[in-house]
């Protein structure tokens, strides 16, 4: 017993599950968003063999809603890319599930590798590009989902863009 404290848990509170907060069945707070993208990533045989790569256009997958949110799968032959876009009134995470992405914004170039992830309010502008050799997979939330993806002239973040190390 803690004797700096007066209180005292009784029993076991595993014992009463009726007392315990029931874990919610979707996320609802980014931490929350992030952890779903996670626990699909580590979870390959949710989304591996769905993968198509085409190099004639970007191919996607719709791989789950929720209410008030989409989960996209995406991949990425080596030279495809986005061109500079925001999401609209959406937020998102970005997560890298296979293979090396590049994200250019106004602020700079970031290699992203497999794992890592970015996560974004709306209005936020990028473009994303697969600057490597070797195709690239990537999983994106989107909240609300996605419904317009406004395209931007590329002269915004030109100025700043520095070659990307995968390239160089
Ligand atoms: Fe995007």
């Amino acid at each position: 017993m803690n004797s700096d404290s007066d209180l005292q848990i009784a029993g076991d509170i595993l014992e009463v599950p009726h007392l315990l907060q029931a874990p919610r069945e979707h996320p609802a707070t980014v931490a929350e968003f992030v952890g779903l993208a996670r626990s699909i990533a580590a979870d390959r045989a949710q989304w591996e063999h769905l993968v198509r790569y085409d190099a004639t256009t970007r191919w996607y997958h719709r791989l789950r809603t929720g209410p008030g949110y989409e989960v996209w799968l995406l991949s990425w032959v080596p030279g495809q890319g986005s061109g500079l876009h925001d999401h609209g009134r959406s937020s998102g995470v970005l997560t890298v599930l296979d293979g090396t992405l590049t994200e250019r914004t106004e602020r700079g170039t970031r290699v992203l590798e497999a794992g890592a992830q970015r996560v974004f309010a709306p209005g936020y502008m990028h473009e994303v590009v697969n600057d490597a050799l070797e195709p690239a997979v990537s999983l994106h939330v989107y909240y609300p989902g996605l419904t317009e993806m406004p395209m931007h002239a590329p002269a915004a973040c030109e100025a700043r863009i520095e070659p990307s190390p995968v390239t160089a």
